[in-house]
């Protein structure tokens, strides 16, 4: 019988997605522990599996070597597939697939949700109205402002398109820029030192590499205006956690927004006594439209790999 082991959560709350599998008489593992899992964990679930459906589980060289013989298809249910070893499935010849493009919309939205839940303290005023505090705490002002996007990829503009609509100023920071979606947009690519030199607000929408990898740390931070915020939806490692933490703690700058953490779950202790500071639990592609969309896509795509049929979304 055909195994698949399914770890992105959200996928079991696809009716289609799971129907699809379990029309091909699949045998689906669930995961067991309601969080990604570490990469012994996998290692202990893996053998004898035909695909995984995975989230940000470590699936590490490791755990490859541990599917095989019978892994044929890793199925990545989202599109930052840093937490894969591509390069060890390709060794093995094991098929990896994505799901580019149908959650940018998602992830764009949540990145402006936090911009404004930061500026205009949402959570905190919360807090205060439940314990009978009528208080209020002053907020800035999103309009006029300069917003740097780092990384213009897909969701990188789709939060163009929204800031724009807020009327703020755009400037940019890509390797590879878009000249015409700048044009577009009135979006000046500038360095990424100017970019935090200039902007009032900063959102990171490139993906995890080694270039990316701690292109926030101490020095940067310190190049930001102190009233700047950071919004964090691409990776967690993109930022030196430690020297942020220090940032928020000293008013290096005035606020973060963050969706992914270097260590999922977030576990560092440090960051619930910011008060400057709104943490959700790398969430940004979980709506109800976008969990649908990836889990039917990604499980087409291992049924078409497990059935001898290429993928549609194949990470190259
Ligand atoms: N929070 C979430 O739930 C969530 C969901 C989906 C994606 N993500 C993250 O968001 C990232 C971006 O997703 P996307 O769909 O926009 O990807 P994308 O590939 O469309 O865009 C990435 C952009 O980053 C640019 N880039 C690459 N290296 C760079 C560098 N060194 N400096 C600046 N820019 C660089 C690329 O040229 C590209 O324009 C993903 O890689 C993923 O890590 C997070």
């Amino acid at each position: 019988m055909v195994k698949v082991l399914v770890t992105a959560r959200s996928f079991a709350l696809c009716d289609e997605a799971k129907a699809l599998l379990e029309s091909q008489g699949y045998l689906i593992t669930w995961n067991p522990v309601g969080r990604p899992l570490k990469e012994a964990e996998l290692l202990e679930l893996i053998p004898g599996m035909d695909a995984l459906i995975t989230g940000t589980d470590e699936v590490t060289e490791k755990v490859i070597a541990a599917g095989m013989p019978t892994l044929k298809v890793i199925g990545k249910y989202g599109v930052g597939y840093d937490n894969i070893n591509v390069a060890a499935a390709k060794e093995h010849g094991i098929q990896v697939t994505y799901t580019p493009g149908v959650l940018t919309k998602s992830v764009a939205e949540l990145a402006m949700g936090l911009l404004m839940a930061v500026t205009r303290n949402i959570a905190a005023m919360d807090q205060l109205v439940r314990q009978g505090k009528w208080e209020r705490i002053t907020g800035t002002e999103l309009s006029g402002k300069t917003l740097g996007i780092v990384g213009t990829g897909n969701i990188g503009r789709e939060v163009v398109k929204r800031a724009a609509a807020f009327d703020m100023n755009i400037i940019a920071f890509d390797v590879w820029p878009n000249p015409d979606f700048a044009a577009q947009y009135g979006i000046k690519y500038v360095s990424l030192e100017e970019l935090f030199k200039k902007a009032d607000f900063i959102s990171l929408h490139a993906p995890s590499t080694p270039e990316t990898v701690g292109m926030i740390h101490a020095k940067s931070l310190q190049s930001m205006k102190n009233t700047a915020v950071l919004i964090n939806t691409a990776r967690g490692d993109l930022i030196v956690e430690k020297d942020l933490i220090k940032a928020l703690q000293e008013g290096v700058i005035a606020g973060a927004g963050l969706d992914t953490f270097a260590v999922e779950p977030l576990l560092d202790e440090r960051f619930f006594s910011l008060k400057n500071v709104v943490l959700t639990p790398h969430a940004g592609s979980n709506t109800r439209e976008t969990v649908a969309r990836m889990s039917i896509m990604v499980a087409t795509d291992v049924v078409a790999v497990l059935g001898g049929n290429l993928p549609h979304y194949p990470v190259r």
